[in-house]
């Protein structure tokens, strides 16, 4: 421990790196960064002797984790949150490597790992300490009238979300946000800014970090354009980020196309085939046959590994193309009517000719319940 302690000070100020290693050499726990639902090796070895046993235990849970004895798996004390999920490298165990390898890895599974070996020569123990990293995937920012809300779900360890502008402003970069752990111990993040009327020429930038990973999503809104039933072309404008994967998607949730930017390939949506005449290489997209159903807020979402630019544009379909629709079913409706008029007028014609023939002693009972429903009509 003295040893210990004169290289600490000896070793201060140089790297991190060397700093680590002395720490894990005097605490003699070897660290180790597991990424959910991912595979992961604790690693343990020992001096190669006759009759291993190994048991592996996840020390602050008190829990069997994995047993190997008389040259096979022992599985009976395993904790049923380990079930299918451990194995040791069986030709490396007569070679000294009794690592353990965990698979679909939980936020259970973080904590200090014994491994205990027992030989002819004596017994050994080693101690892992796992750590569990869920990075920041994806970040969602959404505007809903005066409020732009940002949000990141399935994180772990516990997150952290600022905002920022450019250019900057005055603005609370900590907005309290809501934090919420579901039932796997994943975190959500959640935070809302209310604009104001001088904050929308800003580009919002939402942040949300753990300790290992972050990432940002940057949100504008561009300004509104009259789209046409000919061709419009709403702008992505984004010259500067170098993307891997573009999304377009109408009022939030619908998806009109996606597109992978490194092999250029893009899928658009059924419902939009008719639409999407062309995206350009900076984003833009070109759409055809637009009406009155198709205006709201078009969204570009171009993303890579580490940052979103999100962009908002509201598209307004042009009066003429409304007006057309309206025409028409104006059209139709007024065809009905004159058309109804004319049926009207005939039959009350015949009416009166048959009363006036027949004297109203025989009469086509259609014809006459037809003509009382218009007359009541
Ligand atoms: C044990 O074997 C596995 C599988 O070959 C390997 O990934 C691991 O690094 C080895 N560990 C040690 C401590 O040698
Ligand atoms: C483990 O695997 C066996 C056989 O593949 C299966 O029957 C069992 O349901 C699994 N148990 C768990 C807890 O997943
Ligand atoms: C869109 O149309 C409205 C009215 O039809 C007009 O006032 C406005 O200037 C137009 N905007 C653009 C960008 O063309
Ligand atoms: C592009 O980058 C330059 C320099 O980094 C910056 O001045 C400019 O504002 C950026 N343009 C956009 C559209 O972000
Ligand atoms: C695009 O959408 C398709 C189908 O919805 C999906 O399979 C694919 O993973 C998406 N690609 C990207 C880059 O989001």
């Amino acid at each position: 421990m003295k040893m210990c302690r004169n290289m600490i000070k000896m070793k201060v100020s140089v790297f991190l790196v060397k700093f680590l290693w002395i720490l894990t050499v005097c605490t003699g726990d070897t660290e180790v960064s597991c990424v959910f639902t991912e595979r992961c090796i604790l690693p343990c070895s020992f001096q190669i002797a006759p009759q291993v046993v190994i048991h592996w235990t996840h020390l602050e849970a008190g829990l069997g984790v994995h047993s190997y004895y008389d040259n096979q798996d022992q599985l009976q004390n395993q904790h049923h949150i380990y079930r299918n999920r451990t194995s040791l490298f069986k030709a490396q165990i007569p070679r000294g490597n009794a690592s353990l390898q965990l698979t679909g890895v939980k936020v259970q599974d973080e904590g200090r790992y014994q491994c205990f070996i027992s030989t002819i020569n004596g017994n050994k123990d080693s101690f892992i300490n796992v750590k569990v990293d869920a990075p920041v995937h994806k970040i969602n920012i959404q505007q809903v009238e005066n409020r732009i809300t940002c949000s990141s779900e399935g994180i772990y360890p516990e997150p952290e979300l600022t905002w920022s502008t450019t250019p900057p402003s005055n603005m609370d970069p900590h907005n309290t946000p809501t934090v919420q752990q579901n039932e796997m111990q994943l975190y959500s993040i959640s935070s809302s800014l209310i604009l104001s009327h001088s904050d929308t020429d800003l580009v919002h930038i939402c942040t949300v970090s753990t300790p290992t990973n972050r990432k940002r999503a940057a949100w504008r809104k561009l300004a509104p354009i009259n789209g046409s039933t000919t061709e419009t072309i709403i702008s992505c404008a984004a010259s500067n980020f170098s993307s891997s994967d573009l999304v377009w998607r109408f009022n939030h949730l619908q998806m009109i196309l996606n597109q992978s930017r490194t092999d250029g390939r893009s899928t658009v949506s059924e419902e939009w085939r008719q639409q999407v005449k062309d995206v350009s290489k900076s984003g833009d997209i070109t759409l055809q046959d637009l009406s009155s159903e198709q205006e709201g807020i078009y969204t570009c979402e171009l993303s890579n590994a580490e940052e979103m630019l999100i962009t908002d544009t509201s598209v307004k379909i042009s009066g003429g193309n409304s007006v057309n629709v309206g025409g028409i079913i104006g059209g139709v409706i007024g065809a009905v009517l004159v058309l109804t008029a004319a049926a009207v007028g005939l039959l009350l014609y015949y009416k009166k000719k048959k009363g006036q023939q027949e004297n109203g002693t025989r009469r086509s009972s259609g014809a006459e319940t037809m003509s009382t429903n218009f007359e009541d009509t």
